[in-house]
């Protein structure tokens, strides 16, 4: 048996069906690129120190430099993972005596951990360009929406006036949380299980903080127990991500609805429709469907997580490596719900004379002329409430004249001999007075709002120079790598 791993211990081979089953090949194409990195760190660290001879160090890393070359595809798909594939193939090149070094003192266990967590830490720095560029979207498209007047809702009735500003803000707070969570579950996934080995770590004398550093990792896993068996980190980040999934199926929602022709309040761009295959009229908001369903993969993957992971003895189970592809998939299916929300809100047409026809059908004003009531006419609220409630049976605008009628029969008086006047009533009834007045901190006056996407605006620009210096900080490690690996090769 030629199979590097196998052929001590073991005197069969699986057959197809069973390495299909038992490979991870196919969802390491992920960490290939992160594993040559792992590779190479490990090999100098082993050379700095004097673990492996520096001619043979020089060898491996030729050799590793030529299969990044190469790239995955001329890697060995009958073995069960990429690390050991990777590693065969670079005893093909080098030979045994040399590439066969290569693995002292580290295991597929901590080398897989560290793998994930490299690309992950990738993954979720490109999440966070992606997630500013959304919020960013979303807060221009309020600054041209200020004074754009919309009904509220809820339980998806007409509620109170408010504006397109408003709302869109609304979301764009519920994203800039999400953002945090995912700044969060960055600062644990960049940590570096290497040197852990198989879970005891290791008697060979290696320098953990070395590869850590030349990784880009900002500290260690320090236990190497829990190093190479915890994928809480996986988890955490698949809890973010299906967050930003329902934030994401929520907002898709709204673009299907509102894009129907009751209510009319957007319009797609045609790159983000579909159309029947025999209902040649119809315009469908397929893309924002398809958001709100692919949320589902996102749950669906932290669910995986969650009950893979349930009830494992330390230390490293195989169990771990079905958890993984879950990670990629929310991540993949995340990453692009992000870009392609941003493209849609950016393109749609907004429809502001349909949100205003619609900003006072079904009394949306009734809260305001109650609390006309309260202010003016110096009634209790409940019993405001109470007289606007009757009121509202009729068409939604009534008269002084209806007022008094009802409060007659409800307080015995006339608000009218409060004080309430004509114009008041009129004020309470104007949907752009209603916004105007709305003025404490969140509302949706638009002197609250233009004071809210300023100070959204910098803390955007605060987030991404932050973003930035993550990932230059990696990138400078990993030049650092690069430099040291070259100062290795003897030419
Ligand atoms: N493919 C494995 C995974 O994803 C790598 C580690 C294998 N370790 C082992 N002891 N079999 O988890």
């Amino acid at each position: 048996m030629s199979d590097i791993l196998r052929r001590g211990r073991l005197s069969s081979t699986p057959d197809e069906d069973i390495l299909n089953f038992t490979s991870s090949m196919s969802a390491d194409k992920w960490i290939f690129e992160a594993d040559v990195l792992v590779d190479l760190a490990h090999t100098v660290m082993l050379k700095e120190q004097g673990i492996i001879r520096e001619q043979d160090c020089s060898k491996i890393l030729q050799g590793l430099l030529k299969i990044k070359e190469e790239g995955i595809e001329s890697l060995d798909y009958s073995y069960e993972d990429i690390h050991i594939s990777l590693e065969s193939r670079l005893i093909d090149m080098v030979g045994e005596d040399v590439g066969g070094r290569m693995h002292s003192g580290r295991s597929r266990n901590d080398e897989v951990a560290t793998c994930i967590r490299i690309r992950l830490r990738d993954e979720m720095l490109s999440l966070m360009e992606e997630l500013t560029g959304l919020r960013n979207v979303l807060i221009d498209r309020a600054s041209g929406n200020v004074d754009t007047l919309m009904p509220g809702f809820t339980h998806l009735q007409h509620a109170q006036p408010t504006t397109f500003a408003h709302h869109l803000l609304a979301h764009a707070d519920a994203l800039s949380r999400d953002s945090g969570r995912v700044k969060d579950a960055f600062s644990r996934i960049n940590k570096s299980p290497l040197g852990a080995a198989a879970f005891a770590s290791t008697g060979f004398n290696l320098n953990r903080e070395r590869t850590c550093s030349l990784l880009g990792f900002e500290s260690l896993m320090e236990n190497s127990m829990d190093a190479v068996s915890s994928r809480d980190f996986l988890i955490e980040t698949a809890s973010v991500l299906a967050n930003i999934m329902i934030n994401l199926s929520k907002m898709a929602e709204e673009i299907v609805i509102w894009s129907s022709t009751e209510f009319s309040f957007i319009e797609l761009d045609d790159m983000y429709a579909s159309t029947s295959s025999i209902m040649p009229q119809k315009k469908n908001p397929d893309t924002a469907e398809l958001m709100r369903g692919k949320s589902g993969v996102a749950t669906g993957s932290l669910m995986s997580l969650l009950t893979i992971c349930k009830g494992l003895p330390l230390s490293y189970n195989r169990d771990l490596q079905e958890a993984t592809p879950n990670i990629w998939r929310s991540v993949e299916t995340t990453r692009s719900a992000v870009r392609i929300m941003k493209g849609m809100i950016e393109t749609m047409k907004v429809n502001g004379d349909a949100m205003y026809r619609q900003s006072t059908t079904g009394f949306t004003t009734a809260t305001e002329l109650a609390d006309t009531m309260v202010r003016l006419a110096d009634i209790p609220f409940r019993t405001a409430h109470q007289i606007v409630g009757v009121l509202a049976r009729g068409d939604g605008n009534p008269s002084l004249e209806d007022i008094d009628a009802v409060a007659s029969d409800v307080i015995g008086e006339k608000l009218s001999s409060r004080g309430l006047t004509a114009d008041m009533i009129t004020e309470a009834l104007d949907p752009v007075l209603n916004i105007k007045k709305r003025s404490i901190p969140g509302g949706p006056s638009p002197d609250e709002i233009s004071g809210a996407i300023e100070k959204r605006k910098a803390e955007l620009e605060a987030e991404m120079s932050g973003i930035s210096d993550l990932n230059r900080s990696i990138e400078t490690s990993l030049e650092e790598l690069f430099s040291v690996v070259d100062k290795s090769i003897n030419y």
